[in-house]
């Protein structure tokens, strides 16, 4: 064959390859609302930064007259916000992205050259689940990725982008990566659908109240975010990945933001209600202490009890955990556990500070919540916090009683800085539960009960709610003016830019899963 034959053949197959499963079925997918695959890596990559690898594998041993060459789905490397990364993206024009084979075998090797090279890998899942027709050939596929999920777990970050239908044991994927993004109305996530689950425990459900994107980001907090549209997801990712850094050796990207470490927060106690049982939104101190105002919120809706999420301070990456006082007053209870405890993981593995506020009036009691084991997941909040050797720094804004002041990022559990405002108090429990337990005699023998319990909290108030016994002991090392909460904190992170600690050698810790 002459060279230009070659090369005519080449195009050919190139054009195939860019075709996926033909005009009718893109057309089919642009009418379910939903870009291709190569129109969204378009979208996602720098423009004209995407390298594609394996467009020519097919299956040759099933060929049944129609071949589709790089099958369903499309692997490569390309740049955002001028860092490389790797990704691949499920084409649903042919066999419903559906996973057999070859796509498992290109998902794994892509998979391979972001934690050869040590860059982020981003998952665009669009997939009807194992190929049918292809048996074990599929389940096998789908086995290896998990196992490479497990391996560049803690190495590499992951983000998993669900934008369309992604069912049965695909599912996994995605939970074993670190984030999970879905497309509201376009995008599902389940083990078993809505027909399985009538026939075998007799509940009705939709597809979109099942495995949406509204119920994966509120209700099991399975997905981490949402969007409204392709568009806004693919930004979102855009913009998660410029907090994080490439891989779990490399330190997460300076940002030149402008915005002087030494501004006040003058308005701050304006914000945070001085009585503590008073509600306020915990978002807005997180938003006067980051640069700029921009915090990346991350679980939105999922245990707003307890916020977690992405900002910058001094330009430096920080992953805030902060209780959230509007919602059941700040309470840990199973759910914020487990996100507060999934979120420092997340910032530990990959180097990013974290910075703690806490509001906190302690773990929630409840029957329920035992049940639940509110032990075990607690657990993990104060495993997270212990094991993390990353800077750890922890402002308590107004009250930290109980075991979740321990859990909160307290010295106890190796903390680094630790600072309280003059307001906060610290203590076993609150004053006005503590008197009905210590003083129980006292209050009931008295002549006036009411009277005496208040004298008696007020009393206590005194003697054990501030922040000054801690700071006699050391276990705050300052109290701090809440103006300067910014300044002290972003000293801090430069402080502890070079802190290195050794762990004990180990294969690895049994956390309460
Ligand atoms: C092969 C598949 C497929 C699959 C869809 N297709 N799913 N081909 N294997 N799993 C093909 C269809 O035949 C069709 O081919 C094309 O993809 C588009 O599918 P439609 O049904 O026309 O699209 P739509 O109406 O949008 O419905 C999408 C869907 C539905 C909801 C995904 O196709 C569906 O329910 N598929 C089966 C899902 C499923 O049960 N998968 C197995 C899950 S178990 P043509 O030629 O017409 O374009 C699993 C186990 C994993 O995944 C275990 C891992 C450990």
């Amino acid at each position: 064959m002459s060279i230009d034959a070659s090369l005519e053949e080449l195009r050919e197959l190139k054009q195939r390859a860019l075709l996926g499963g033909g005009a009718d079925r893109i057309e089919a997918q642009h009418e379910r609302g939903k870009m291709t695959a190569r129109e969204r890596i378009e979208m996602f990559l720098d423009p004209g930064t995407f390298e594609e690898i394996d467009a020519l594998a097919a299956d040759f041993d099933n060929d049944e007259g129609e071949r589709f060459f790089g099958d369903a789905v499309v692997t490569g490397w390309g740049k955002v916000n001028g860092r490389t990364i790797c990704l691949y993206a499920q084409d649903f024009t042919v066999y419903g992205g559906s996973l057999g084979e070859v796509v498992g075998t290109k998902i794994a090797k892509v998979m391979d050259v972001a934690m050869k090279t040590g860059v982020p890998v981003v998952g665009l899942n669009d997939s009807g689940g194992a190929r049918i027709q292809e048996g074990v050939g599929a389940l096998a596929g789908y086995g290896e990725i998990f196992y490479k999920n497990v391996q560049a777990s803690g190495v590499i970050p992951q983000i998993s982008v669900i934008m369309g239908p992604c069912a049965g044991g695909a599912v996994y994927s995605p939970a074993l990566t670190d984030f999970v993004f879905m497309v509201e109305k376009t995008s599902q996530m389940f083990l078993t659908g809505p027909d399985v689950i009538l026939s075998v425990t007799g509940e009705q459900t939709t597809v979109e109240e099942l495995g949406g994107a509204i119920s994966h980001v509120s209700k099991s907090g399975v997905a981490h975010f949402a969007a409204s549209d392709e568009r806004e997801c693919l930004d979102e990712v855009r913009r998660l990945l410029s907090y994080i850094p490439n891989n779990n050796m490399d330190d997460p990207p300076l940002e030149d933001t402008g915005d002087p470490i030494t501004r006040r927060l003058d308005d701050i106690l304006s914000v945070v209600p001085g009585e503590s049982d008073m509600q306020y939104d915990v978002r807005d101190v997180v938003e006067r202490l980051v640069d700029n105002s921009e915090f990346m919120e991350v679980h939105e809706f999922f245990a707003p009890n307890i916020v977690v999420g992405f900002g910058r301070i001094g330009g430096r990456p920080i992953g805030v955990v902060a209780n959230q006082p509007l919602y059941l007053a700040g309470v840990l209870d199973i759910d914020a556990s487990r996100k507060a405890a999934r979120f420092v993981r997340f910032c530990d593995s990959f180097n990013i500070p974290i910075v703690t506020l806490v509001d906190v009036p302690g773990f929630l009691p409840g029957v329920s919540q035992e049940y639940g084991g509110i032990i075990a997941h607690g657990a993990k909040l104060v495993y997270a916090y212990a094991a993390a050797t990353v800077p750890k720094i922890t402002v308590i804004l107004r009250k930290s009683f109980g075991g979740a002041y321990i859990a909160m990022g307290s010295k106890h559990l190796d903390a680094d800085v630790n600072y309280a405002w003059p307001g906060a108090a610290i203590a076993v429990m609150a004053g006005t539960q503590a008197v009905n337990i210590i003083n129980r005699r006292e209050i009931s023998n008295a002549a006036e009960p009411e009277v005496e319990r208040k004298r008696l909290v007020a009393e206590y108030q005194k003697r054990l709610e501030h922040p000054y016994i801690a700071a006699a002991k050391g276990y705050i090392d300052d109290v701090i003016d809440p103006v300067e909460t910014r300044t002290k904190i972003a000293h801090a992170l430069e402080m502890l830019r070079t802190k290195s600690v050794s762990v004990l050698p180990k294969k690895h810790g049994n956390m309460p899963l």
